[in-house]
């Protein structure tokens, strides 16, 4: 499964402290913990013993301890300590599976098979912009596969019925005409045009907004809104990247990353509002049939307005994408 060879977040990288963590990705459990310089090991969340669920266990002289007999495992996953047989040095083939892990945008990520792919960055962004105030905002767990969840956050025709009065209004639906085109990871969008009643935090009036979409991996994208000059504060800019982790086929942990050029709001005022916006996308994200997004152009309908996400689409089927999907 091709999925298996990409980083996925997993959780918020300051949720991984003293005790160990159970999260799911690709429908595997997984423990989370750290080691004793502070680095994040991410295994199997079973131990090779007996098959206690490890999170359960706790962190002990830098080791991750199973909560049943103790046996304890060192950050490449080698057991280092049978509690029962305090003289045994057990072998290296005594160990629990260990993936690669890092942090990387205040979240873990993880890869359960080695692969080529690096992170999702996102290249035209605001992530590359030290500039800018970076913020997250989540988890959300979402029972939607990832591919709708994406498709979601790259189609505008949705904002005038499900952001009615904040991304749009039900008296201003057309879609222009925008540039759809593939790059070597992903999906790029640009001249995408809106009218926004309440574009941002500190919009002062209705505004054109101009868009770009990027997706950078198979679940990940990141888009830039640009409102017309003086219906908000002088300077504004801002990104949102989405970062999901695809817990089962039909189920979603979400985070999104906000780069912005405000840096005197508190950080709840600005999660606020990208919170407002996801809580009016929820509940339709979590009444779509099929759950999983077909890859079939025959299964749904589709209009030219929704080219970006046919674009999405066949890009998932070109990757050999099949958790989420059908
Ligand atoms: S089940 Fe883990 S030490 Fe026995
Ligand atoms: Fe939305």
């Amino acid at each position: 499964m091709i999925e298996n060879n990409l980083w996925h977040p997993v959780a918020q990288a300051h949720e991984v402290a003293d005790a160990p963590l159970g999260v799911q990705l690709l429908g595997q459990s997984l423990v989370l913990w750290r080691g004793p310089q502070g680095q994040v090991s991410a295994f199997v969340d079973r131990c090779p013993h007996r098959g206690a669920r490890l999170s359960m266990g706790r962190v002990e002289n830098g080791h991750l301890e199973c909560p049943y007999h103790g046996w304890q495992f060192a950050g490449s996953g080698q057991c280092t300590r049978v509690p029962a047989l305090p003289e045994f040095t057990p072998p290296p083939s005594q160990c629990v599976k260990a993936f690669e892990a890092q942090e990387a945008y205040g979240l873990v990520w993880v890869r359960l098979e080695q692969g080529v792919q690096a992170l999702p960055v996102p290249a035209f962004a605001a992530e590359a912009d030290a500039h800018l105030r970076k913020l997250n905002c989540g988890p959300y767990d979402v029972a939607a596969s990832a591919p709708r969840i994406i498709e979601n956050f790259l189609d505008m025709s949705h904002f005038g019925f499900v952001h009615e009065g904040w991304l749009g209004s039900r008296d201003a639906t057309a879609i222009g005409s925008y540039a759809v085109q593939a790059t070597p990871t992903g999906v790029l969008a640009t001249g995408c045009k809106a009218v926004q009643p309440l574009s941002n935090l500190h919009s002062t009036r209705a505004a054109e907004v101009e868009y770009t979409y990027e997706v950078t991996a198979p679940y990940a994208a990141v888009l830039t809104k640009i409102p017309e000059a003086g219906s908000t504060r002088a300077g504004w800019h801002e990104s949102i990247a989405l970062f999901i982790c695809p817990v089962t086929p039909e189920t979603s942990r979400v985070w999104f990353r906000l780069a912005v050029a405000d840096f005197d709001s508190p950080d709840e005022q600005l999660q606020q509002f990208q919170h407002t916006i996801f809580c009016q996308d929820q509940p339709v994200l979590e009444s779509q049939q099929p759950k999983c997004l077909p890859l079939d152009p025959r299964a749904e309908m589709h209009s030219a307005a929704d080219r970006l996400s046919s674009a999405y689409r066949r890009y998932l089927k070109a990757s050999g994408i099949t958790f989420g999907v059908c």
